[in-house]
């Protein structure tokens, strides 16, 4: 009998695919048959968020998954956004399409050593950004995204003393922003924290008219240099509304595919690295592909599981982020 995990790793490497099947008319096909609704990410490949029936930053797709009447999720993101949508509908089937697909950043904050910090500091309260394991949110008061982290500050009063983790790069944006001042874990995301801030100089001077936006995920150096920063949904919206024709992009380069499709006519430049052979993909958010999307909502696997414990203690903190959010009407 095998166990859950390996049938998860067997659910997208054991199957061979019939390379004449049109994928995106299976998936579709698939997808009415068992009722399954796809969340993507926007980081995810350009294939995966076309036939997507929604694309989104983490708080959209945190929204979408508490309200989805689809019996299965099938989450094309990284494994903490697909427990997250567990955590929030805990009667659906939650699949992954690679059940490998992690995060630098949740992995920079392992549980154990988070407790020890935040015992630490027992009259603070505990601020996690999204990206973090379940068990890390079960010990938090409330959770955050990036679209949402400085009003979740200020929502608590000004004398409250908090912990922010585990993203330090965000924390110290978002305690930059309300003037407050934050306990930072010292985690970062191996993805923003590459932009080398003298080659996007370079940039900005070859291209004088191109707006410079970036994910707050980015280094101080880098954030410093910015005319707009925000959540992927924000960096969006900022490209869509701007009268600017060209923009200089520093987040996970998947964001360009919706910038391109809502502006066929403005230029997308992404942020140069410093480093001449990474990139500004995510490796974790790229593992998902179309081929394992379709094995994914075919064989009803990688499934991800929260244990109940940890649902019933990281449920809290997510909803008191999606309620704080609905109020501001974010
Ligand atoms: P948002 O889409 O919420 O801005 O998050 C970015 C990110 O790094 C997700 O992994
Ligand atoms: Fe994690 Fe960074 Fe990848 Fe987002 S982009 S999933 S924060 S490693």
């Amino acid at each position: 009998m095998n166990t859950l995990e390996e049938l998860n790793i067997k659910g997208f490497i054991d199957e061979p695919i019939d390379p004449t099947i049109d994928l995106f008319a299976e998936i579709d096909r698939l997808k009415k048959e068992k009722n399954a609704v796809i969340l993507a990410h926007y980081y995810q490949e350009p294939d995966i968020q076309d036939i997507a029936d929604f694309i989104g930053d983490s708080l959209g797709l945190s929204q979408q998954a508490a309200e989805t009447k689809a019996d299965v999720i099938v989450f094309a993101g990284v494994h903490f956004m697909a427990e997250t949508a567990k955590i929030l509908s805990p009667t659906k089937r939650v699949l992954l399409p690679d059940i490998k697909a992690g995060c630098s950043l949740s992995d920079s904050c392992p549980p154990k050593l988070f407790k020890k910090f935040k015992d630490k500091y027992p009259d603070h309260l505990v601020i996690t950004y999204v990206n973090c394991t379940a068990e890390l949110k079960a010990m938090s008061d409330i959770v955050c995204t990036s679209s949402n982290a400085v009003q979740i500050v200020e929502s608590l009063p000004k004398e409250q003393k908090i912990i922010f983790g585990p993203d330090k790069n965000l924390g110290a944006w978002v305690a930059k922003k309300t003037g407050r001042e934050l306990v930072l874990w010292n985690g970062v995301c191996m993805v923003h924290e590459i932009f080398s801030q003298q080659r996007i100089l370079k940039l900005k001077s070859r291209n004088p008219d191109a707006k410079f936006i970036a994910h707050p995920e980015c280094e101080e150096t880098i954030l410093k240099m910015a005319d707009y920063i925000g959540s992927t949904t924000g960096l969006l919206k900022y490209t869509i509304s701007s009268s600017a024709k060209e923009f200089i992009v520093a987040t996970e380069s998947g964001i360009i595919h919706q910038m391109e499709r809502a502006s066929p006519d403005k230029l997308f430049i992404p942020a140069p690295p410093d480093n001449s052979c990474a990139c500004n993909d995510c490796p974790h958010m790229k593992r998902n592909t179309l081929e394992k999307l379709y094995l994914c909502i075919k064989n009803g696997l990688p499934e991800v599981t929260v244990p109940a414990e940890i649902i019933k203690r990281a449920r809290l903190p997510i909803e008191r982020m999606l309620e704080i959010s609905a109020r501001l009407g974010l």
